[in-house]
């Protein structure tokens, strides 16, 4: 692994936030059941994390999408690779996904699933670039807002690499991993 990478957000700091957004949850939807919707692959290791915080019945599904372009930005369309597997109409659907950077990818699928008549429709974001949104978009539920920083780890990449890191870490810019991490 890269000595390069830095600690941005501990697991400790994580698992403390992911449960008072789970509490919340939990209060908002009172005893409703509810639909968490991960953002793969990035938001699967917070959907568990997270699933296991809210006291409601949660059924879990997968979304899949793809932005075309370099790894790092991205380049503004947004293409759905793997659709949900229920029907979402008159449910409690939450959008889990691991960071809002541009918003382009949960706007997209925002408009998707609220064409699919759920009975509520919520966000809930680990990460927040909040200035690097180009979309007139918010969580409603944000873990972290953070600089305008590349992230690493639980659950998040670079080249398909760092997603099991524990700690949330800070990319170093300019960091060239044409594979393996070094
Ligand atoms: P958006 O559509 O620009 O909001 O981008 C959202 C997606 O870009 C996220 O779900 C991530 O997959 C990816 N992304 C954006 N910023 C980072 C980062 O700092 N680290 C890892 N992935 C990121
Ligand atoms: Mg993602």
């Amino acid at each position: 692994m890269s000595s390069e990478l830095k600690v941005l957000l501990t697991r400790e700091q994580i698992a403390a936030r992911i449960a008072e957004l789970g509490g919340q949850i939990a209060r908002d939807f009172a005893g409703e059941p509810v639909v968490l919707i991960g953002v793969l692959k990035g938001a699967a290791i917070f959907l568990g994390d997270l699933a296991r915080q809210i006291a409601l019945d949660a059924t879990f599904d997968f979304i899949s999408v793809s932005s075309y372009g370099h790894q790092k930005l991205h380049s503004g369309e947004v293409k759905l690779l793997k659709d949900v597997d229920q029907s979402m109409e008159g449910r409690n659907i939450i959008l889990v996904e691991d960071i809002l950077d541009t918003g382009l990818t949960v706007s997209y699928l925002k408009q998707m699933l609220l064409a699919r008549h759920p009975k509520e429709f919520r966000i809930a974001a680990l990460l927040d670039k909040k200035s690097r949104h180009t979309q007139p978009i918010e969580a409603d539920y944000v873990g972290f807002t953070i600089p305008d920083v590349f992230v690493v780890g639980y659950g998040m990449d670079y080249a398909e690499h760092y997603r099991n890191l524990p700690d949330i870490c800070v990319l170093p810019s300019g960091e060239n991993l044409e594979g393996a991490p070094s």
